[in-house]
């Protein structure tokens, strides 16, 4: 767990932690994840939401994911518990969790993992609260479902778990229905209700997108002080680099459906090695976090491509200002390297480094 950005030293990426060497919780290998989506102009017949994503998730991180809106980000985490929207679904990958391919997993055997081993909160918690239930109802709900407790025992189970997340009162507040509390505290009680059964891994979708500025930085707080309390591992997922660099303790950038860059969070921010990644970091207020230039650059020009029309070689090309001929040519595969940093990009080299 890092400590928010203004306080982290920021180390040069040779000096910054070594990854934990624990085995991954979940480990995804070349995912990839399909929409119908007929194109008159290109007769492409899908589009690649997710194409050929591969990562760990390791025990105890919080491990960002950040990219622009429409990049795949939802996809990527929705089918690692069997929700992806139709008509998508995945026409490839595995993600291993305990030995078992998520992806292939029956749901019923799904339902037995999701909120109970694997759980996700939403940018929006009206839409995964049900309406028609008091909060404290349907926290109770999942303790029943999943650990087969019967109805006081559960209610007193759904009381102690929203006040937890900083619910005060919370044995009046689980009487109230979603409607009638505050955003915050409805993000709060679905992090409650994720966290009822005490799952592995918690997924973050967006989670404080929908908030206001203080709200928001009050449940990124609830967020890490959950996460160093039980040690579960968090894949946080934002377009905001701001909030990630805030969480995260490991980085992963997604363009276009695909990943194009990972690192540690020091490294990421000190040391970019995309040229996307550092359009990303040059676009946050104030710029790098801990960079004591703090220059503000202007948003990367031009638009993310059509996923239905991709151009030929690497997706970021068009927007990129380092782009080759060689760029063009040819998609610039994800390499890892010594340092285990891992890079999609072919200008990604000591001369970038050396001008950031
Ligand atoms: N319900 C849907 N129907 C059709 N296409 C979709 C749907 N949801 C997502 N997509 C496609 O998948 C891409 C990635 O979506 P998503 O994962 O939600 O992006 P992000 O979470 O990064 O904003 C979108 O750009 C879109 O092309
Ligand atoms: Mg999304």
């Amino acid at each position: 767990m890092q400590r928010p950005a203004e306080s982290r030293p920021i180390q040069s990426p040779a000096e910054s932690r070594q990854p934990p060497a624990a085995s991954p919780v979940i480990e995804v290998r070349g995912l990839e994840v399909s929409f119908p989506s007929p194109s008159e102009r290109t007769g492409e017949r899908v589009l690649k939401a997710a194409d050929d994503v591969s990562f760990a998730l390791r025990p105890g991180e919080v491990l960002g994911l950040v990219g622009e809106s429409g990049c795949g980000k939802s996809v990527t985490a929705l089918s690692l518990l069997g929700l992806v929207p139709p008509p998508g679904r995945i026409t490839g990958g595995s993600a291993v969790f305990e030995g078992a391919d998520l992806l292939a997993l029956p749901e019923s055997t799904l339902q037995g993992i999701r909120g109970a081993r694997i759980s996700m909160i939403f940018q929006e918690p009206m839409t995964a609260l049900n309406p028609v239930f008091t909060i404290g109802e349907q926290v109770a709900e999942v303790l029943r479902a999943h650990r087969r407790m019967d109805r006081a025992r559960a209610w007193r189970g759904a009381v102690e778990a929203l006040a937890r997340v900083g619910i005060a009162d919370a044995a009046t507040r689980a009487r109230a229905y979603p409607h009638e509390i505050s955003g915050g505290m409805r993000q709060r009680a679905m992090i409650a209700m994720a966290l009822a059964c005490g799952p592995d891994v918690l997924i973050a979708d967006e989670p404080t997108t929908a908030l206001d500025v203080i709200v928001q930085a009050q449940i990124v707080d609830l967020l890490l002080e959950v996460q160093s309390a039980t040690g579960l591992a968090v894949l946080f997922i934002s377009h905001d680099l701001g909030v990630i660099s805030e969480v995260a303790d490991r980085v992963m950038v997604m363009y276009a459906g695909r990943l194009v860059e990972e690192a540690p969070a020091e490294a990421l921010f000190s040391g970019p090695l995309h040229p996307y990644t550092r359009g990303l970091i040059d676009t946050l207020p104030g710029g790098a976090p801990g960079d004591a230039t703090r220059r503000r650059l202007p948003a990367i020009p031009g638009t993310v491509p059509d996923l239905r029309a991709l151009p030929q070689g690497c997706r970021f090309a068009e927007r990129c200002p380092l782009a080759e001929d060689a760029c063009r040519a040819a998609e610039p595969p994800l390499q890892e390297g010594a340092d285990g940093r891992r890079v999609a990009c072919f200008m990604a080299g000591p001369s970038f480094k050396a001008e950031p």
